[in-house]
Protein backbone atom coordinates (compact mmCIF):
# COMPACT_ATOMS: atom_id res chain seq x y z
CA UNK A 1 0.00 0.00 0.00
CA UNK A 2 1.51 3.30 -1.28
CA UNK A 3 1.08 6.51 1.37
CA UNK A 4 1.24 10.01 0.55
CA UNK A 5 1.94 12.71 2.58
CA UNK A 6 0.11 15.95 1.58
CA UNK A 7 1.03 18.89 3.78
CA UNK A 8 1.18 23.16 4.31
CA UNK A 9 3.07 24.71 6.78
CA UNK A 10 3.34 27.95 8.01
CA UNK A 11 6.12 27.58 10.93
CA UNK A 12 7.10 24.79 10.66
CA UNK A 13 5.64 22.77 12.76
CA UNK A 14 3.11 20.34 10.64
CA UNK A 15 6.47 20.16 8.38
CA UNK A 16 8.33 18.33 11.39
CA UNK A 17 5.73 15.85 11.73
CA UNK A 18 5.12 15.30 8.11
CA UNK A 19 8.98 14.51 7.97
CA UNK A 20 8.59 12.15 11.25
CA UNK A 21 5.65 10.36 9.93
CA UNK A 22 7.63 10.33 6.49
CA UNK A 23 10.68 8.42 7.82
CA UNK A 24 8.57 6.24 10.12
CA UNK A 25 6.72 4.63 7.60
CA UNK A 26 8.36 5.38 4.23
CA UNK A 27 5.48 7.70 2.47
CA UNK A 28 5.87 9.90 -0.25
CA UNK A 29 5.62 13.80 0.67
CA UNK A 30 4.18 16.47 -1.30
CA UNK A 31 4.74 20.03 0.32
CA UNK A 32 1.95 22.43 -0.70
CA UNK A 33 3.03 26.16 -1.28
CA UNK A 34 0.98 29.00 -2.34
CA UNK A 35 2.46 30.41 -5.25
CA UNK A 36 2.53 34.07 -3.92
CA UNK A 37 3.62 33.20 0.10
CA UNK A 38 3.51 36.01 2.55
CA UNK A 39 5.23 35.57 5.69
CA UNK A 40 3.64 38.03 7.90
CA UNK A 41 4.33 37.87 11.79
CA UNK A 42 2.77 38.79 14.78
CA UNK A 43 -0.65 39.89 15.59
CA UNK A 44 -1.16 40.86 11.15
CA UNK A 45 -0.73 37.05 10.32
CA UNK A 46 -3.71 36.05 13.06
CA UNK A 47 -5.83 38.51 10.92
CA UNK A 48 -4.61 37.90 7.20
CA UNK A 49 -5.62 34.16 8.15
CA UNK A 50 -8.61 34.96 9.46
CA UNK A 51 -9.84 36.98 6.14
CA UNK A 52 -8.23 33.69 4.45
CA UNK A 53 -10.46 31.18 6.29
CA UNK A 54 -13.57 32.90 6.69
CA UNK A 55 -13.52 33.83 3.04
CA UNK A 56 -12.91 29.93 1.97
CA UNK A 57 -9.81 31.17 0.18
CA UNK A 58 -8.72 28.57 -2.14
CA UNK A 59 -5.11 30.76 -2.87
CA UNK A 60 -3.28 29.18 -6.05
CA UNK A 61 -0.53 26.62 -5.14
CA UNK A 62 3.25 26.25 -6.89
CA UNK A 63 2.92 23.99 -9.22
CA UNK A 64 3.30 20.04 -7.60
CA UNK A 65 4.09 17.05 -9.88
CA UNK A 66 2.44 13.87 -8.62
CA UNK A 67 0.54 10.90 -9.83
CA UNK A 68 -2.36 10.37 -6.88
CA UNK A 69 -3.53 7.08 -8.70
CA UNK A 70 -0.17 5.78 -7.61
CA UNK A 71 -1.03 6.00 -3.97
CA UNK A 72 -3.66 4.42 -1.42
CA UNK A 73 -3.31 6.19 1.66
CA UNK A 74 -3.63 10.05 1.25
CA UNK A 75 -2.34 11.89 5.10
CA UNK A 76 -3.10 15.05 5.18
CA UNK A 77 -1.65 17.44 7.17
CA UNK A 78 -2.37 21.31 8.25
CA UNK A 79 -2.22 23.68 11.24
CA UNK A 80 -5.33 24.12 12.67
CA UNK A 81 -6.57 28.00 11.59
CA UNK A 82 -9.48 28.95 13.21
CA UNK A 83 -10.52 25.26 14.23
CA UNK A 84 -10.22 24.86 10.38
CA UNK A 85 -8.22 23.88 8.02
CA UNK A 86 -5.42 26.45 6.35
CA UNK A 87 -6.43 27.55 3.26
CA UNK A 88 -3.68 25.47 0.76
CA UNK A 89 -5.57 22.15 1.72
CA UNK A 90 -8.45 24.13 1.03
CA UNK A 91 -7.36 24.56 -2.75
CA UNK A 92 -5.82 20.44 -2.88
CA UNK A 93 -9.14 19.37 -2.30
CA UNK A 94 -10.51 21.04 -4.53
CA UNK A 95 -8.03 20.68 -7.37
CA UNK A 96 -8.13 16.73 -6.26
CA UNK A 97 -10.35 14.05 -6.69
CA UNK A 98 -9.65 11.61 -3.73
CA UNK A 99 -12.29 9.00 -4.55
CA UNK A 100 -11.48 5.50 -2.98
CA UNK A 101 -8.36 6.38 -0.99
CA UNK A 102 -7.78 5.68 2.51
CA UNK A 103 -7.81 9.21 3.97
CA UNK A 104 -5.94 10.44 7.08
CA UNK A 105 -5.65 13.82 8.73
CA UNK A 106 -3.09 14.89 11.29
CA UNK A 107 -3.49 18.65 12.72
CA UNK A 108 -1.00 20.92 14.29
CA UNK A 109 -2.58 23.03 16.93
CA UNK A 110 -1.07 25.79 19.05
CA UNK A 111 1.47 24.16 21.56
C1 LIG B 1 -3.99 32.32 11.27
C2 LIG B 1 -3.77 31.32 12.38
C3 LIG B 1 -4.86 30.78 13.06
C4 LIG B 1 -4.69 29.82 14.08
N1 LIG B 1 -5.77 29.27 14.70
C5 LIG B 1 -5.59 28.31 15.66
C6 LIG B 1 -6.70 27.70 16.32
O1 LIG B 1 -7.85 28.00 16.04
N2 LIG B 1 -6.45 26.75 17.27
C7 LIG B 1 -5.15 26.37 17.60
O2 LIG B 1 -4.98 25.51 18.47
N3 LIG B 1 -4.10 26.93 16.98
C8 LIG B 1 -4.27 27.89 16.03
N4 LIG B 1 -3.18 28.46 15.40
C9 LIG B 1 -1.84 28.01 15.76
C10 LIG B 1 -1.31 26.97 14.77
O3 LIG B 1 -2.28 25.99 14.43
C11 LIG B 1 -0.13 26.24 15.40
O4 LIG B 1 0.85 27.16 15.77
C12 LIG B 1 0.45 25.20 14.48
O5 LIG B 1 1.32 24.37 15.21
C13 LIG B 1 1.20 25.85 13.33
O6 LIG B 1 1.59 24.87 12.42
P1 LIG B 1 2.72 25.18 11.33
O7 LIG B 1 3.99 25.46 12.11
O8 LIG B 1 2.86 23.92 10.52
O9 LIG B 1 2.29 26.35 10.51
C14 LIG B 1 -3.36 29.42 14.41
C15 LIG B 1 -2.27 29.98 13.72
C16 LIG B 1 -2.47 30.92 12.73
C17 LIG B 1 -1.27 31.50 11.99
Amino acid sequence: MKSLIVYCSYEGNTEQLANYIKEEIGADILKLVVEKEKKIKSLFRFIWGGIQVYMTKEPKLREYNVDLSKYDNIIIGRPCWFETFAPPIRTFLSNNKLKNKNIYLFVMVET
